[in-house]
C-alpha cells in the first residue's frame, strides 16, 4: 500500500553512464537487416517468420551478416581485446560489443560503420476487467467464447519472465494447444534449479541477459539464468495479456474472485530482458526484440520504456530501441508500449513513435474502500481490502507511541510500526493498534505488510494507519492485508480519531470496531484518467519540442488490476510469497491492448499493425460511464487530488471499446514507407541520418509531419492556415456512404471536403481537413474533433489537438 506513484513500476530509466573505460556499445552497420532485404509490406508476421527460417537465402544472408561483423571486430582487435554479446541481424543490422573509448572510436571510424550508440541502464521503476472492457458480452463471443478468444495468436511479452507453475498460465483442463505453424520461437528448457518448461500455452520463452552480465550486475542466484520470473512484473503482464479466463484469485487465504487475460487462448512466447534488483540494459531488451520478430510473434508488449527522451539520437524516434521497433512492424508485430508514469505533468511521455501504440492507464469502476466505527458513534473511511474486526464489539484503542519497549538498536520510527520488537506486546494483544503513515512509506523500506505483520506478531486485533500530514501525492494503492486493518488517508479524519483518542483518558476509553474491506465496491465514474498515467503532448527531441505526433495513443485499465504473481517474486515487498497481485501502472493498462490486438488480429489476420491500433483509436470511447466527458486526475492546488476534463493529451483517441475495435468500418492505415517519409520530415532530422539509421533514403519531396496518416491530427503550430490529408479504407466488407462532421478546437476554424463520400468495399477515399486560425495566439492547445458516419452504422471518430502559433 505505498503511495500510488511509487508502487508503479514500468519504467526502464535510461541512464547512459560510463563508469569504467570499457562500455558496451549498440553498433549499427550499412546493410539491410533480414526483415527489410526479404519482405516487403503487409503478409503476417509468421508468413515471414517462415521466410526467416526455412528459406536458404534468408538463412545464409543472416549467418553472412553475423559473419561480417566478426569479421569487422577481429580485422581490427585482437581476440581477447573486445567481447561480442550479440549481433542483431532482423531488425537492425549491427551488434552489441563491449569496447574501451579508444576502442569505440576505431570502430567509428571505419567504413561500413554508421552508428555508435552507448548502451543504456534501464532500471525499472512499476479482474473484473473483461467485464469492464465488455469482453464477456461483445468480443470473446464473437471469437468462439473465453475459450477460443485468442486462439491462433501469439503474444511476444518483453518484461521480467514468468512463472510457468503458475494457474494462469496452465494448459491442465484446457483443449491442447497444437503447435503453431511457422511460429518458431524456442523454450529454453533449463534443468536446474529453479526449472523452466514451456507447455504449449506458453509457446516460447527465452532470456538475454549478456550485457546484465558484461556489466557484472546479473547475479544467477538471483535473477536466474533463464526464463523464470524472480520478480513478479513479468507474470502479471502476461496474465493480463492472455492469463487463462476464469483463474480463482486467493492472496494470504482470501478469495478475490476470478481473474482471466483479455484473450484468454492466445499464447504467450516470453523474452524475459529485465531483472530483480538492477531493472536492465537496452542492448538486452533490443537481443529480446529481434528474436520475437524472428519468431513470428503477432502482438509484442512492452511494459518498459525510457524515463525520459534518449539523448542518444537528437530526435526521439531514432534510438536503436525504437529503430528496432520500426522494423519490427514492417514484419507485421502490433507493438505496444506503456505511456509512462510520470503524469499528470506535461511532456511525460516515455513511448515517443508513430508506428508504437503507447498506452495510458485508467482507473476502472472497482474501489476497495472501508470504514472503522469509533466509540463516539463517528464512522471514518480509508482503504482497506481487509476483513473486519471479529464480532460486534467494540475494541480498545493503542497508540504505538503510548506502547514502547526497548527503542534502541532500531532502524525505525516505532510509530511506523514496522518491527514488533519496539513495541510492548503485553499494552498492545487484543486491541487495535494505531500506527503512522510517514514519509518512509514512500521513500524509505516501511510497508503497509509490515505493519500487518508487527500488529498480528503483537497480539493486536487489527491495526489503523494514520496519515497526519499531507505527503505529496499521498494516494494509496490498497493491498490486501493478513489481518483486519485499515489506512485513513485524509489528514482531517486522521487528526479526528487522534483528538478522540487523547480525549478519552489517554486512550484507555477510545474503543472502535473496523468494517469488512473485502469485497469491492462497483461505483463511481468510469474510467477516468490516473493521476500517475503520462500526459502528451509527444515530443520529437530531447529538448522536449512538440511533435505533430498525438501522445499517448489509448486508455486502458491500469488501476488496482489483479494479475499473476511469481511467489519468488520480490517486485511488490506487499506481495512476497504470494500468488496473485494487485498492481496499478501503466505497465498494467498495456497488455490490456495487447490482448485486444491479439483478438482483432485473429478476426482480422490480415490487418496491417497501423489498421489494428486504427481499429482500436477511432472506435474508442470519449465519455464514462454515466455518459459524461472523460475526467483525469490532476493535483489540486491543496496538493489533494481533483478531477477535470480530459483531453486527448490525457487519453490519446480514448478509452478502448474492445467490440467497436472489431468491427470499425474504415482504418487509417500506413505502411514502412509512410514511417519513413514521416521521419525524413521531422525538422532536425536530416536526411542521411534517416539513411544511416534505417537504411532507406529520403528521395526529395518535401512533406510534413502532420502529413503521416494516422488516426488523429496534431498540428503542433499552425500558423494562419494549413490542409491536412487523410486516407480511409473500408474494411468493413461492403460498401458504405460516409457523411464526416466535426467539432472545431476552440479558436480554430475548419473545412473538410468532401462533406461526404461512398466507399467500395476494400477500397480508399482521401479527404482533406482544413484549419485556420480565428482567434487570437494563446500559446494554447485546444481540442476537436472529426466524425466519419457511415449509412451502415459505422461511426469513426478522430481527435483533434491544435496549437496556435505567430509564425
Ligand atoms: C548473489 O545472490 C546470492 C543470493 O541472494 C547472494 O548470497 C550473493 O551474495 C550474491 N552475489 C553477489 C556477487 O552479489
Ligand atoms: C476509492 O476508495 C477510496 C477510499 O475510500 C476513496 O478515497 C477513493 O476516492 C475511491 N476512489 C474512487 C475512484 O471512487
Ligand atoms: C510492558 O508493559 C507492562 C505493563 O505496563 C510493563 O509491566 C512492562 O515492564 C513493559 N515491558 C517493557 C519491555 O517495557
Ligand atoms: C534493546 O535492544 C538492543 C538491540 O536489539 C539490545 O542490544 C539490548 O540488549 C536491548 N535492551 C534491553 C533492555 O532489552
Ligand atoms: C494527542 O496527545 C499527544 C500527547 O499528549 C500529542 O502529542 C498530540 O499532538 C495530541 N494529538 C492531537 C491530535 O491532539
Ligand atoms: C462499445 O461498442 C459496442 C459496439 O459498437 C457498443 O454496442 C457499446 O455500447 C460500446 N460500449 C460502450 C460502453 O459505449
Ligand atoms: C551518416 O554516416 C556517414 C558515414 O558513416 C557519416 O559521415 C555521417 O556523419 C552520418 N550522418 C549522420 C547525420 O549521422
Amino acid at each position: 500500500m505505498k503511495l500510488l506513484a511509487h508502487s508503479v513500476f514500468l519504467l526502464l530509466l535510461m541512464l547512459c553512464t560510463n563508469a569504467s573505460d570499457e562500455q558496451v556499445y549498440i553498433v549499427t552497420l550499412h546493410g539491410s537487416p533480414a526483415i527489410h532485404k526479404f519482405s516487403g509490406n503487409g503478409g503476417s508476421p509468421r508468413a515471414r517468420a517462415r521466410l526467416f527460417t526455412t528459406r536458404s537465402a534468408t538463412v545464409a544472408y543472416t549467418a553472412e551478416l553475423v559473419a561480417r561483423h566478426d569479421n569487422l571486430l577481429s580485422g581490427i582487435f585482437t581476440s581477447s581485446s573486445y567481447k561480442k554479446l550479440y549481433s542483431y541481424s532482423h531488425v537492425l543490422n549491427g551488434f552489441a560489443v563491449q569496447l574501451t573509448s579508444k576502442q569505440a572510436d576505431a570502430l567509428r571510424s571505419l567504413p561500413g560503420v554508421r552508428r555508435l550508440e552507448k548502451d543504456c541502464r534501464v532500471v525499472k521503476l512499476t479482474t473484473h476487467t473483461p467485464e469492464f472492457l465488455g469482453l464477456s458480452t461483445g468480443a470473446w463471443p464473437r471469437e468462439g467464447g473465453p475459450t477460443n478468444a485468442g486462439e491462433g495468436v501469439v503474444i511476444g511479452i518483453i518484461d521480467t519472465g514468468i512463472d510457468p507453475t503458475h494457474p494462469s498460465f496452465s494448459v491442465k483442463g484446457s483443449v491442447a494447444y497444437p503447435p503453431l505453424e511457422d511460429f518458431h520461437g524456442k523454450c529454453e528448457e533449463n534443468g536446474g534449479s529453479p526449472g523452466f518448461s514451456c507447455n504449449g500455452k506458453i509457446i516460447a520463452a527465452q532470456h538475454f541477459a549478456a550485457a546484465a552480465q558484461a556489466a557484472g550486475a546479473f547475479n544467477s542466484s538471483n535473477d536466474f539464468a533463464s526464463p523464470l520470473d524472480g520478480d513478479g512484473h513479468g507474470s502479471h503482464t502476461a496474465s493480463i495479456a492472455a492469463g487463462n479466463h476464469g483463474v480463482f484469485v486467493s492472496n494470504d487465504g482470501f478469495y478475490f474472485g476470478e481473474a482471466s487475460g483479455m484473450a484468454p487462448r492466445a499464447r504467450i512466447s516470453v523474452y524475459k530482458a529485465l531483472y530483480r534488483q538492477f531493472g536492465g540494459f537496452m542492448s538486452d531488451v533490443v537481443a529480446a526484440i529481434d528474436q520475437a520478430a524472428k519468431d513470428g510473434v503477432d502482438v509484442l508488449s512492452l511494459s518498459v520504456g525510457p524515463s525520459s527522451p534518449p539523448s542518444s539520437s537528437r530526435v526521439t524516434y531514432l534510438n536503436a530501441f525504437d529503430v528496432a521497433l520500426l522494423s519490427a512492424v514492417k514484419a507485421g508485430v502490433f507493438v505496444v508500449q506503456a505511456a509512462g508514469n510520470g503524469g499528470p505533468y506535461p511532456r511525460t511521455m516515455a513511448s515517443f513513435s508513430p508506428w508504437i501504440m503507447s498506452v495510458a492507464a485508467g482507473l476502472d469502476d472497482r474501489n476497495y474502500s472501508n470504514s472503522i466505527y469509533l466509540g463516539n458513534g463517528a464512522k471514518l473511511t480509508g482503504a482497506g481490502l481487509a476483513p473486519a474486526t471479529p464480532g460486534d464489539q467494540m475494541y480498545n484503542l493503542v497508540l504505538a507511541e503510548d506502547a514502547l519497549a526497548n527503542t534502541s538498536g532500531f532502524s525505525f520510527s516505532p510509530s511506523n510500526c514496522q518491527q514488533p520488537g519496539v513495541l510492548n506486546k503485553t499494552l498492545i494483544q487484543g486491541k487495535i493498534l494505531l500506527c503512522t503513515y510517514s514519509f518512509s512509506f514512500i521513500y524509505g523500506a516501511s510497508t503497509v505488510k509490515r505493519v500487518s505483520d508487527t500488529a498480528k506478531n503483537l497480539g493486536a486485533v487489527g491495526f489503523v494507519l494514520l496519515a497526519k500530514t499531507d505527503l505529496p501525492g499521498n494516494k494509496f494503492n490498497p493491498v490486501p492485508l493478513g489481518m483486519p486493518g485499515i489506512v485513513i488517508t485524509n489528514v482531517q479524519d486522521s487528526l479526528f480519531l487522534l483528538d478522540y483518542y487523547n480525549a478519552s483518558n489517554g486512550g484507555s476509553d477510545a474503543w472502535a470496531k473496523i468494517g469488512n474491506g473485502m469485497n469491492p465496491t462497483f461505483q463511481g465514474t468510469a474510467p477516468q484518467v490516473a493521476l500517475y498515467s503520462s500526459r502528451g503532448p509527444g515530443v520529437k527531441d530531447y529538448t522536449l519540442q512538440d511533435s505533430d505526433i498525438l501522445k499517448p495513443n489509448i486508455l486502458g485499465p491500469g488501476s488496482l488490476i489483479w494479475g499473476a504473481w511469481s511467489p519468488i517474486g520480490t517486485d511488490e515487498p506487499d506481495f512476497q510469497g504470494e500468488h496473485f497481485a494487485m498492481m496499478s501502472g501503466t505497465s498494467m493498462a498495456t497488455p490490456h491492448i495487447a490482448g485486444v490486438a491479439a483478438l482483432i488480429r485473429q478476426a482480422h489476420p490480415d490487418w496491417s499493425p497501423a489498421a489494428i491500433a486504427s481499429a482500436m483509436m477511432t472506435t474508442a470511447l470519449v465519455t464514462d460511464n454515466k455518459g459524461q466527458p472523460l475526467l483525469a486526475q490532476h493535483y489540486s492546488s491543496s496538493g489533494g487530488v481533483d478531477l477535470i476534463q480530459a483531453t486527448p493529451f490525457d487519453f490519446g483517441s480514448g478509452a478502448i471499446n474492445a467490440t467497436a475495435a472489431l468491427d470499425p468500418g474504415l482504418v487509417f492505415d500506413a505502411k514502412y514507407e509512410d514511417y519513413i517519409s514521416f521521419l525524413c520530415s521531422v525538422t532536425q532530422t536530416d536526411h542521411t541520418q534517416v539513411m544511416n539509421v534505417t537504411g532507406s533514403s529520403c528521395g526529395v519531396k518535401g512533406t510534413s509531419t502532420s502529413a503521416l496518416n494516422t488516426p488523429s491530427i496534431t498540428l503542433s503550430s499552425l500558423v494562419a492556415s494549413r490542409s491536412v490529408t487523410r486516407s480511409v479504407t473500408n474494411v468493413a466488407g461492403v460498401a458504405e456512404t460516409y457523411i464526416l462532421s466535426y467539432v472545431e478546437p476552440p479558436g480554430i476554424s475548419m473545412q473538410v471536403s468532401p462533406q461526404s463520400f461512398p466507399i467500395e468495399a476494400g477500397k480508399s477515399v482521401a479527404f482533406s481537413v482544413g484549419f485556420k486560425v480565428a482567434a487570437p495566439i494563446t500559446g494554447e492547445y485546444s481540442f476537436g474533433s472529426l466524425v466519419l458516419r457511415g449509412d451502415k452504422g459505422h461511426l469513426v471518430r478522430i481527435p483533434l489537438a491544435i496549437r496556435a502559433a505567430a509564425r
